[in-house]
């Protein structure tokens, strides 16, 4: 089959890996890729949230199968588009990707078929929320409705810090459309789990569960990130956890989107927190995670192409999706200044030897004229190794990584080994 990949970050790296060893898969395309994946598949440069040229490059290039991996394409409906003409794809349609992109539309989900989340209130109106944040009182938690690239999430430790937050979202026209409405919750606390589950609209195949890490710098301190870093399995979910998350929350989604006629097909990822009264839905997203990806596809033991096509076809339960008896570690090697600004064109040197004991997936490089590895975004390279068990794979990536360098390197020196209670 020839499959073209839609996405350029180190998730989309990490699915053409997994891909690219599929005896199903006889040609691999990514658009618009990045400079590590032109190794294993021919960039083509579309950015990936233009659905109308994508949707003619896939049929006139006789796609046979397109994978949709990031969040505003799905949201824009490129899996109905390509479904429309005639290309089979991966991925929820526009219908089902809501989850992820609306936070309100989530919630009253969750609200309707008893799935564990935060108590919460939505807003359009500015003094209203200000009365709810003054009656609710902080810690308190104030969320833009839509896609915001995860900045539109304020965690306010005090009422004067949310009411700013509402406001600006609200009146100051923060996020612009994202921001005209705003969910308020309750701010829940404990640590946080990813699970990543495959979906088929009525199966679903859970992965095993991850752990990403969004501050900045160690300690779980600074600004938010698109993600440092990420292991899995998380040693937090435990299998009465696991049990309970099947039973009250995974099973219970994927049912109310098909009840109400969006059934979920392609990857659903459960942000949970584990609360002392049990484990929450934080979020959802319609999407594999980036890191959480590159540590869990490094775990899967079966074809991924296999598994893609049962999604899309609704026969989930007829495939086996195994995994290593394993855990991995992805260490984001970011460039200086990430998430704020930052210098581009650094040459990056030792990959080839990182790339003896670990996998090294790119997400932000691109190749200079001589074929140079030269940085080209804020999170530059996921490093990914994976042991026995969790210290061998954490020891293993950061062994790894010593051996990269490019200019203004950073990377976080506590991946899987800090626990600090959110928030
Ligand atoms: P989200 O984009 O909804 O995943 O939110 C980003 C981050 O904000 C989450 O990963 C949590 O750390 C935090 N957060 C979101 N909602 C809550 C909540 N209700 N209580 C505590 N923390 C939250
Ligand atoms: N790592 C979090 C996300 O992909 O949304």
């Amino acid at each position: 089959m020839n499959v073209l990949i839609v996405g350029g970050g180190g998730r989309e790296h990490a699915i053409a890996w997994a891909l690219a060893k599929s005896p199903k898969v006889d040609g691999l395309w990514c658009a618009p890729g990045n400079g590590g994946i032109s190794a294993i598949a021919q960039c083509v440069p579309i950015a990936a949230t233009d659905v109308e040229a994508m949707v003619k490059w896939a049929v006139d290039n006789q796609m046979d199968f397109v994978v949709v991996a990031p969040d505003d394409p799905l949201a824009l409906g490129m899996v109905d588009a390509m479904e429309a003409a005639g290309v089979p794809a991966f991925g929820p349609t526009a219908a089902a990707a809501i989850v992820e992109a609306s936070k309100s539309f989530s919630k009253t989900l969750m609200e309707k078929y008893h799935i564990p989340t935060a108590k919460y209130k939505t807003f359009t109106e500015l003094d209203p929320a200000l009365a709810y944040i003054e009656a609710q009182g902080a810690p308190i938690v104030v969320k833009a409705d839509g896609l915001a690239l995860g900045k539109g999430v304020v965690v306010a430790q005090s009422v004067e810090d949310a009411k700013e937050a509402a406001r600006s979202m609200l009146a100051g026209g923060k996020f612009g459309k994202a921001g005209a409405k705003v969910v308020i919750e309750e701010c829940m606390t404990g640590p946080e789990v990813t699970v990543l589950a495959f979906c088929d609209g009525e199966h679903l195949a859970a992965m095993p569960s991850s752990q990403d890490h969004k501050r900045a710098y160690d300690g779980n301190q600074g600004p938010n990130t698109g993600g440092m870093g990420a292991i899995s399995p998380s040693p937090n979910y435990t299998p009465e956890i696991a049990a309970r998350c099947m039973k009250e929350i995974f099973l219970p989604t994927v049912a109310a989107l098909k009840a109400e006629g969006r059934p979920f097909h392609g990857v659903l990822y459960f942000g949970l927190m584990l609360t002392p009264d049990g484990p929450k839905v934080v979020e959802y997203n319609a999407r594999f995670g980036d890191p959480e990806c590159q540590a869990v596809l490094s775990l899967l033991d079966s074809d991924l192409m296999e598994i893609f096509l049962a999604c899309r076809s609704g026969t989930l339960d007829q495939v086996e999706v195994r995994w290593k008896d394993a855990a991995a570690c992805c260490l984001v090697l970011a460039s200086g200044g990430y998430p704020g600004s930052y210098g581009k064109g650094y040459p990056i040197t030792g990959l080839e030897e990182a790339g003896r004991t670990a996998v090294v997936f790119h997400a932000g490089t691109r190749l200079g004229e001589d074929g140079a590895v030269l940085t080209n975004g804020g999170r530059v390279l996921g490093v990914t190794a994976v042991g026995p068990d969790l210290d061998a794979a954490i020891d293993g990536a950061y062994a790894a990584a010593a051996h990269i360098h490019f200019q203004d390197m950073y990377l976080r020196t506590d991946i899987g080994r800090v626990w600090v209670p959110n928030p």
